[in-house]
């Protein structure tokens, strides 16, 4: 058991080069707030260069996107680009003393891309996983160096969201919870430490809302009567609104994590899974808001 409260800043490790492992649309979008708050090299990896290169396309957009609103100066627009980059070379990972990954929500998967990197990166070098609900300690079960491994969980749209979700697992070292704070405070996040339980905080409360709100559906609630009746708590997004910003599938997978921590408190959604699975997307109203699946 780690001591109480945030660990010591003076323990925390300079983050020069930042490497990113998985180019989808959460790694891209904290690909390009490492590259803005920290001004660091930013090189983002995938399976193949189509999903390097949209991810690419999406930072460099969000960048003209910035230049647009007058939040930065071409100058800046064209340094920061010029920070990012795209490659399925491991090898440029060697000098990253930042790792995080967002790839695949399937422990199988995460285990083996971080044993992967582990043999490109210098032994110093911090590794952080994005997962939403799996454990990380698990995630970190075939790493040499599992005491350089931390959670440090956005949220989506994570340009916006003010957390992130620092994991400790027993292994995590001292030195890496404090890079962890002190990289989330550059970033200008309010970071919390959690514990490595299903859901950490923040998903366990969320799965809870949307779980129920599925089970309200599934069994004879009219669509438009749930939503309806949870958006005057005003929440930012109803829980609907929120399962099609993260996508049906990470919705169907954290319910799923979520029940086969706690059968008995969680319920799991077989018809989400299913609308999952076919692609399904809500449909929307002539003004834009959710009316049903
Ligand atoms: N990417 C980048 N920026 C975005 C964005 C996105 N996808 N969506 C909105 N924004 C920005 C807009 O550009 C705008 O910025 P500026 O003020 O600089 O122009 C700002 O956010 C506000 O946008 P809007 O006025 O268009 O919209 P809004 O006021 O309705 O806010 C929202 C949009 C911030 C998404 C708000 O609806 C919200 O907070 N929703 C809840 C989101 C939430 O709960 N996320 C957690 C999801 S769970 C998760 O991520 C965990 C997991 O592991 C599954």
């Amino acid at each position: 058991k780690r001591p109480a409260g945030a660990p010591d800043k003076a323990l925390a490790k300079p983050v020069t080069k930042v490497g990113v492992i998985g180019a989808g649309l959460m790694a891209s979008q904290f690909a390009l707030l490492f590259v803005r708050r920290l001004r660091v090299p930013v090189v983002i990896t995938d399976l193949d260069q189509a999903r390097v290169d949209k991810g690419v396309a999406y930072i460099h957009d969000e960048i003209g996107a910035l230049l647009g609103k007058g939040r930065i100066s071409p100058d800046e627009a064209n340094r920061l680009k010029a920070l990012v980059t795209g490659t399925t070379d491991k090898a440029l990972f060697a000098d990253a003393d930042w790792v995080i990954e967002a790839v695949f929500e399937e422990l199988g998967v995460k285990q083996d891309v971080f044993a992967e990197i582990e043999k490109h990166i210098s032994p110093e070098a911090v590794l952080a996983t994005n997962t939403s609900s799996l454990s990380v300690e698990q995630i970190g079960a075939k790493l040499e160096h599992p005491e350089r491994l931390v959670g440090f969980h956005f949220f989506n749209p994570v340009a916006v969201m003010p957390l992130i979700e620092v994991v400790h697992t027993p292994h995590t070292d001292e030195a890496t919870l404090s890079t962890a704070m002190v990289t989330a405070a550059k970033l200008r996040k309010n970071a919390v430490i959690t514990r490595d339980t299903p859901g950490f905080v923040v998903n366990r409360i969320l799965a809870k809302l949307l779980g129920e709100a599925m089970h309200a559906v599934e069994t004879g609630t009219p669509f438009e009567v749930v939503d309806g009746a949870i958006a005057p708590f005003g929440l930012p997004m109803t829980p609907f609104e929120l399962l099609e910003l993260v996508g049906l599938t990470v919705g169907a997978h954290v319910l799923d994590t979520h029940h086969a921590a706690f059968p008995d408190r969680f319920y799991g959604s077989p018809a989400l899974h299913k609308l999952a699975d076919y692609g399904h997307v809500l449909e929307r109203d002539s003004k834009g808001r959710v009316k049903g699946f």
